[in-house]
């Protein structure tokens, strides 16, 4: 297993593994085990990965992707409904008492693990070389975690120790906005 920035030959397995990770795809019962909602293109992907450098991914022994977290300025995810929403709203949120804004932050996420993967401690070492990616250029990240997903929220609160800046809500869902310092 290793952990690395992706290079374009991933995008096709990153892609497929987002696809069964999707809400649309995942059986009602499984649902409590995390799901995406995000949709993203082969060619966002490309430029996510070229232009900011973007893409961590988990490679298993094949190099096959196992995993894969996604992180990006606000101005390339502005395009997403969802994001316009968390941009016009970020400034009413907080960590240590400093407003968080599209300058002092990126937006980290989705993020998969591949279910036979769970729970092996490979989230938390993508997770920290995301993180670690960003670190100069920006003081805080921020993600959002959607309500019924208790998976999620325990692993980044347990693993990965981000903390809750407060809540929102969009297009019926209700969301946890999270946030971490960098460094
Ligand atoms: C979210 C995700 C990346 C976390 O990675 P992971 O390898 O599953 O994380 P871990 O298993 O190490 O940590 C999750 C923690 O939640 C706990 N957990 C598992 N199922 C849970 C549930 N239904 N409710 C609450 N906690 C749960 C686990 O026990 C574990 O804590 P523990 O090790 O202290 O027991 C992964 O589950 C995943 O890819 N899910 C599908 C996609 C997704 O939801 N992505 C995030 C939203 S964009």
């Amino acid at each position: 297993m290793e952990i690395r920035y992706a290079v374009p030959s991933d995008l096709n397995g990153l892609l497929n593994l987002l696809k069964d990770n999707h809400i649309n795809s995942i059986p009602e019962e499984e649902k409590k085990n995390g799901f995406i909602t995000t949709n993203i293109t082969k060619e966002q992907l490309y430029s996510l990965m070229e232009n900011e450098k973007g893409i961590t991914v988990a490679v298993n022994d094949s190099n096959h992707v196992i995993g894969f977290a996604l992180a990006g300025s606000w101005n390339f995810w502005q395009s997403w409904p969802l994001f316009t929403y968390m941009i016009e709203h970020l400034e009413s949120f907080k960590l240590n008492d400093q407003i968080l804004t599209v300058e002092n932050s990126y937006q980290y996420g989705p993020v998969c693990i591949d279910k036979q993967y769970r729970n092996t401690g490979i989230f938390e070492k993508l997770f920290s070389f995301s993180l670690k990616s960003m670190a100069d250029h920006y003081p805080y990240m921020i993600t959002f975690i959607n309500q019924v997903n208790p998976r999620s929220y325990a692993a980044h609160t347990k693993k990965a120790k981000m903390t809750e800046s407060g809540t929102f809500d969009w297009n019926n869902n209700h969301y946890w906005l999270m946030a971490i310092q960098t460094k």
